[in-house]
């Protein structure tokens, strides 16, 4: 099942600046048996009349047949909380704990009204891409998913990890880790482990509850926005390089805006998954997910310090030339 927007419309009234402060509002106005009609209005910040309002309708067929199908009960649930007609507009004020709850909403429910800026993941994402690669081949594919359609992946993932049959069926495509650990990595990957699992207070036999911190990869962390990022298989290690550099491009674009990121190999053994609710092309693998929006400064986990070895263990200077 696939949702397509058969009709989409907008009215501007007045210019919206960038950067600015943008209020956004979103109101279910009809339910019908196969269809969503959204209306959007918004607003310059503070502003009482709306810069811009228009509206969509989405149509969910069947993916192959494209006939329409019957609304999921997942969608009626979600949508339900603003379908009562209204057009509440809620302030969403970045930089605070109230921001992630605000955030893990949005994450959770399609149809919310919140004050955000527009095109910020866009705007990271083209500056992200300026990172160098060979003979600029520009590697990189990236799905945003935001929403309902974030709340479904993370529904179909999270399910695969719980059920201990299926968890052993997938398996990742490539290898992120040896299949040897030798010393020192062996020795740095158990203590950032350690560290996690002390702050948290999980103790090293508590399975159950280590499964539970690790499903929350699968929630993206109750962030609003949950990134995959892909790349064609014929491409070599060069362009995984080159992927690389992308990636941490796109999270330090997002700290400069006042976003968290966490990059999730996590979501890799899942890759049939995500591909099959992608729909990604055959030739194109994933390689990893992530997660952003604002971290909660109270949450224990978020105060990890992760330790870097000091310079001179992992880089020797030589100098051949005469002193
Ligand atoms: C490509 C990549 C994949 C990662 N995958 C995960 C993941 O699946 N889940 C997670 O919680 N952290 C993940 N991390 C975060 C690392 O654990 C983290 O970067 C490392 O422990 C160093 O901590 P720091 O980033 O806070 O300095 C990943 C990092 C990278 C670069």
């Amino acid at each position: 099942m696939v949702g397509l927007v058969v009709e989409t419309h907008c009215n501007f009234f007045a210019p919206l600046q960038y950067p600015g402060a943008i209020e956004a509002g979103v109101r279910v106005a009809r339910v019908g048996t196969s269809s969503v009609r959204y209306e959007i209005g918004l607003f310059a910040d503070a502003a009482a009349t709306s810069a811009a309002s228009g509206h969509f309708i989405h149509v969910y067929v069947e993916r192959g047949t494209r006939r329409p199908v019957a609304l999921p009960k997942d969608l009626l649930t979600a949508l339900a909380p603003a379908a009562d007609g209204s057009f509440t507009t809620q302030r969403f004020r970045c930089g605070g704990c109230r921001c992630r709850d605000h955030l893990a909403a949005l994450g959770a429910r399609a149809s919310s009204t919140r004050r955000c800026r527009i095109d910020t993941v866009s705007d990271i994402l083209r500056v992200a891409a300026r990172a160098p690669s060979g003979t600029n081949t520009q590697p990189w594919r990236v799905t945003v998913l935001k929403g309902f359609a974030l709340a479904e992946l993370s529904r179909r993932v999270g399910q695969a990890y719980d059920d201990p049959v299926q968890r052993e069926a997938h398996t990742q495509e490539y290898d992120y880790y040896p299949t040897r650990w030798i010393s020192p990595y062996i020795e740095r990957r158990r203590k950032v482990g350690w560290d996690l699992y002390g702050l948290l207070g999980i103790g090293k036999t508590d399975h159950q509850r280590m499964h539970r911190q690790h499903a929350r990869n699968y929630k993206f962390f109750d962030a609003p926005v949950g990134l995959i990022f892909t790349i064609e298989r014929i491409l070599e290690k060069g362009s995984w390089l080159d992927y690389g550099m992308f990636l941490q491009n796109i999270m330090v674009a997002a700290r400069a805006r006042g976003l968290d990121t966490c990059p999730q190999a996590a979501c890799a053994p899942f890759h049939r998954v995500i591909e099959e609710f992608l729909q990604l092309p055959a030739g194109e693998m994933v390689v990893c997910g992530m997660s952003m929006g604002v971290a909660d400064p109270q949450a224990i986990e978020n105060t990890l310090v992760t330790e870097r070895a000091p310079v001179e263990q992992f880089a020797r200077f030589l100098d051949c030339g005469r002193t």
